[in-house]
């Protein structure tokens, strides 16, 4: 029997401020994104904004659907477009913003999943910083660091 144990660090800021300048444009980006989000069912705005490797920022937000189980989160709305139009650059860093809550905020476990599919794939991890409408933030460094034990492709021997 072996008893394995996971730990991870994450940094905590209770203000924007405490963010260098590229972080904090990104965090802003994620928050102008968030009030554009399709969100007529729950009413809870998300944003998200990645940098890539070339030094271009997109962003993207929530959208949803009548038919509830069809709406998609902010990241994975953003990150499967990025992907789709720019597959060679890598995704250096990923602001989300949530702006109807004073809560801590952390991805939900479809999109750590989707994030970790791009981070495995470029081979190097993506940051993520995540912003509540408190003003304070959460500074994460990698989307494996938030999914331990995953599932990914080295499981299906490739
Ligand atoms: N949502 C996101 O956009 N990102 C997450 O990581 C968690 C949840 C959205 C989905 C839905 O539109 C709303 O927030 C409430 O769950």
């Amino acid at each position: 029997m072996e008893k394995i144990q996971y730990q991870f660090e994450y940094i905590k800021y209770s203000s924007l401020d405490e963010l260098d300048e590229t972080r904090k444009n990104l965090v802003k980006k994620s928050i102008e994104i968030a009030k554009k989000a399709h969100v007529p069912y729950s009413n809870f705005h998300v944003g998200a904004a990645v940098l890539l490797e070339n030094g271009e920022i997109l962003v993207g937000n929530n959208q949803e659907n009548a038919s509830y189980p069809v709406g998609t989160c902010a990241e994975r709305t953003l990150l499967n477009y990025v992907h789709a139009n720019f597959p060679e650059q890598k995704k250096l860093i990923l602001a989300v913003s949530v702006l109807d809550t004073d809560q801590d905020v952390s991805p939900c476990g479809m999109c750590r999943q989707a994030i970790l599919e791009y981070e495995n794939l470029q081979n190097e991890n993506i940051e993520i910083i995540l912003h509540n409408n408190s003003g304070s933030l959460i500074h994460i460094p990698s989307a494996q660091s938030i999914l331990p034990l995953n599932f990914n492709s080295k499981m299906l021997n490739q």
